[in-house]
């Protein structure tokens, strides 16, 4: 790696660039803060799913937060462990809102008798809800 790293700066240097590398570098900050490269970061604060009630959507379309944690559930090629509460039957006995309707539809709008295979990934696009700050600050309001 070391080794690159000088093959790299030689190169920048007889390109006439490796005076201007050091200052550059210096003025980078990330979300990881003033952190040297090779230093491991603060541990990240670990923020606890709000159970219960649910939040609001930010716009129409939102795919809805999920108000209970998810890291017992199993989600691969073969099960989907979020579909034994919420797939039509067992939605009823279990109390859980049923996937959309729409989830049963595939990319060539042919309805199915199973969730499409392009909302098997539920994570992807529903995440647990947690009130936990922004990144990075924003002005974002809420659609009305
Ligand atoms: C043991 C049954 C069960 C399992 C398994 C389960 N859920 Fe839920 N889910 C519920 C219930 C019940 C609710 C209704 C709110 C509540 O009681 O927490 C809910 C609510 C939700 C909601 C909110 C829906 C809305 O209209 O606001 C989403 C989204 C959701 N779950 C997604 C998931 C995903 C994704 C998984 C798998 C990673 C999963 N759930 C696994 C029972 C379950
Ligand atoms: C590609 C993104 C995407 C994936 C993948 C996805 N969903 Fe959704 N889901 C949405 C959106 C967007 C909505 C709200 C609009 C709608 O009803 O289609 C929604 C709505 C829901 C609702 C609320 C239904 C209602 O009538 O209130 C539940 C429950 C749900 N999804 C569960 C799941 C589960 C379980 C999975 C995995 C099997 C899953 N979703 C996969 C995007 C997704």
């Amino acid at each position: 790696m070391r080794h690159h790293t000088k093959l790299l700066a030689a190169a920048l240097v007889a390109l006439g660039l490796g005076a201007g590398l050091p200052a550059v570098a210096a003025d980078v900050t990330s979300l990881r803060g003033a952190v040297a490269v090779d230093e491991l970061d603060a541990k990240p604060e670990i923020w606890g799913v709000e159970e219960g009630k649910a939040f609001g959507r930010a716009y129409r379309q939102q795919p809805p937060l999920i108000p209970h944690r998810v890291d017992k559930y199993e989600v691969d090629l073969k099960t989907n462990q979020c579909l034994s509460c919420h797939d039509w039957p067992f939605n009823t006995e279990f109390g859980a809102p049923k996937v959309s309707e729409t989830h049963y539809v595939d990319r060539q709008g042919n309805r199915l008798d199973n969730v499409a295979r392009t909302r098997w990934f539920c994570t992807q696009c529903h995440v647990p809800q947690m009130d936990a700050p922004e990144l990075v600050d924003n002005t974002f309001e809420p659609a009305r």
